[in-house]
């Protein structure tokens, strides 16, 4: 196995797009930043050097950290964050997981702009480790993103004030917004993906944005989807993907339509409601095929040009499908006592602050000292509040699926809640398994939970209200798609949240701590020598 080594340089740069001045924080000058490409099994050392005014971190979303909770990344969670002027170095290795995942900041939005690709190829040569599908021609990271005017560290203190009223200024694709005009009134550039007819890519999707869900469609191409987080899935063949902020595909695209320009749309599928004025939020790249490349790149005349068809805004139910078809390659057998905590989800008001819950709590975040640190130094009464969040909230509304499909229709009453630092502690190698209630007042919004540390799979999905006797029976425990079944095999603190930018900051999460097992191989190791302390504690805003 190889130590691959990068250099991060986080830093705050003018940039100059759709005719808008934004400041964006970017690593090594990209967005997306720099990827890293590594083989199972290898380790990784990243240096971060923070050049900005905003204290940050770096995540690597996905990735399992067996035993290294501390390199995990998440402000005041698990570490302080890298202040303005300061360094530190990410260890870890990647092990027992292939396909595509990323990395970004995970303090504030600031993952809006940093954050780049995590590629984890099969180590040869070892049975079993290949590709489960013909080896691609070439491999390519797609970025499906957001570009935002505003400074995205002052976009959260608006969320969290209620002042909030910010839209991005259009979807990106590997950071091109393409089809908007620039200030001298020309189109920003489209993303342009090169093929040769006949050959096979891997495209190794992953969505970036914070507020959209997208559905992304190549005109008269179809995908065959071969992973999701890093898990390989049952090969699925669609002509289109839906994918939601935090999530990963990998799916395989054969250039075998007649030469010519094929528009690849992502379509923002937070849909405006009809009576609402928020923009949609779309961009086109395009699959350009390189017609004789000995000739140059020129099409010929009268080779089509096509655009897709894209599904309807109003339309979660493309999506649902999609998701139902997902199941595991290999299967993942679950046997043993199954815990049920049921994790409801929802938006309530709390002193006109429309905020976002689970369980009715909405989860801050710490300021004073991470709880990370807090857990290992047996403090954790003095960082969290709470420390075991309800089973179940207060209130659980009687969604129909009637409701579902009047999206943005029902309106359910709102409930005051409180805003305070939540955990909930699990012994060491118990099977949990997470029901996930959306009880959520804005209907239009989907909610992708993302539990850090674990590999957590979806066993079953349905519409309206979970009935706990009918629906268990519906449960898939051979072969359920990555992404709430989990055992807490990995000691340390978690953070457990949904990935959509909004409802994260305004509290849709909890953090699972899981204590250590009996043994050396079943305990946090103390922290690296070097870990960032708490400048300011109490002052910065700490996610
Ligand atoms: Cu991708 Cu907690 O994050």
């Amino acid at each position: 196995t190889a130590v691959v080594e990068h250099t991060f340089v986080v830093s705050q740069v003018k940039m100059n797009r759709a005719c808008r001045d934004s400041l964006v924080t970017v690593v090594n000058g990209q967005v997306p930043g720099p990827a890293i490409d590594v083989t199972e099994g290898d380790s990784v050392v990243v240096h971060v050097v923070n050049k900005s005014p905003h204290g940050l971190t770096i995540h690597w979303h996905g990735v399992k950290q067996r035993l290294n909770c501390w390199a995990d990344g998440v402000g005041m969670i698990t570490q302080c964050p890298i202040q303005q002027g300061s360094n530190f170095t990410y260890r870890f290795s990647v092990v027992g997981q292939e396909g595509t995942l990323w990395w970004h900041a995970h303090v504030a939005s600031l993952r809006a702009t940093v954050h780049g690709a995590l590629i984890i190829r099969p180590r040869s040569g070892r049975a079993g480790t290949l590709y489960p599908f013909p080896k691609p021609h070439k491999e390519i990271p797609i970025f499906i993103g957001e570009w935002w005017e505003v400074d995205l560290v002052e976009l959260d203190r608006r969320m969290a004030d209620g002042s909030f009223d910010d839209n991005p200024i259009n979807a990106t694709i590997n950071g091109k917004l393409g089809d908007v005009y620039n200030c001298s009134g020309a189109l920003e550039e489209n993303y342009v993906l090169e093929v040769e007819q006949g050959k096979t890519y891997l495209l190794r999707i992953v969505n970036a944005a914070l507020f959209s869900e997208f559905y992304l469609k190549v005109a008269s191409h179809k995908f065959t989807l071969v992973a999701a987080d890093a898990n390989y899935v049952k090969p699925y063949t669609t002509d289109i993907i839906s994918i939601a902020p935090g999530e990963s595909v990998d799916a395989v695209v054969v250039a075998d339509a007649p030469p010519g320009k094929y528009y690849m749309v992502a379509l923002g599928m937070q849909p405006p409601l009809p009576d609402t004025q928020i923009p949609v939020s779309e961009t086109r790249g395009v699959l350009q095929y390189s017609y004789n490349p000995s000739q140059g790149k020129d099409l010929p005349i009268g080779a089509p040009v096509m655009v897709p068809e894209m599904p309807d805004l109003h339309d979660p139910i493309t999506s649902f499908y999609f998701y139902g078809n997902l199941t595991s390659a290999f299967p993942h057998p679950r046997k043993g006592h199954v815990s049920t905590p049921s994790s409801p989800c929802g938006e309530f008001d709390e002193n006109v602050i429309l905020v976002a819950t689970m369980n009715n709590v909405s989860f801050k975040i710490p300021t004073t000292e991470p709880l990370l640190e807090a857990h290992y130094h047996g403090n954790m009464s003095n960082a969290a509040t709470l420390h075991e969040l309800p089973d179940r909230p207060p209130i659980v509304y009687n969604f129909t699926d009637q409701a579902i499909i009047d999206f943005g229709r029902k309106v359910a009453a709102l409930e005051s809640t409180s805003r305070i630092t939540t955990t909930r502690r699990f012994q060491f190698n118990t099977t949990v398994d997470i029901v996930f209630q959306s009880t959520t007042l804005l209907q239009r919004d989907s909610n992708p939970m993302h539990l850090h540390g674990h590999d957590f799979f979806v066993i079953a999905q349905g519409l309206g209200n979970y009935n706990a006797e009918m629906d268990v029976e519906k449960y898939n425990l051979v072969d359920p798609p990555p992404s709430g079944l989990f055992v807490t095999d990995n000691p340390g603190v978690w953070f457990l949240h949904c990935h959509y930018g909004f409802h994260a900051t305004m509290g849709m999460a909890v953090a699972f701590e899981v204590e250590n097992g009996k043994t050396l191989d079943t305990t946090l190791p103390p922290p690296p020598a070097d870990f960032p302390r708490c400048e300011h504690p109490g002052s910065s805003l700490a996610y």
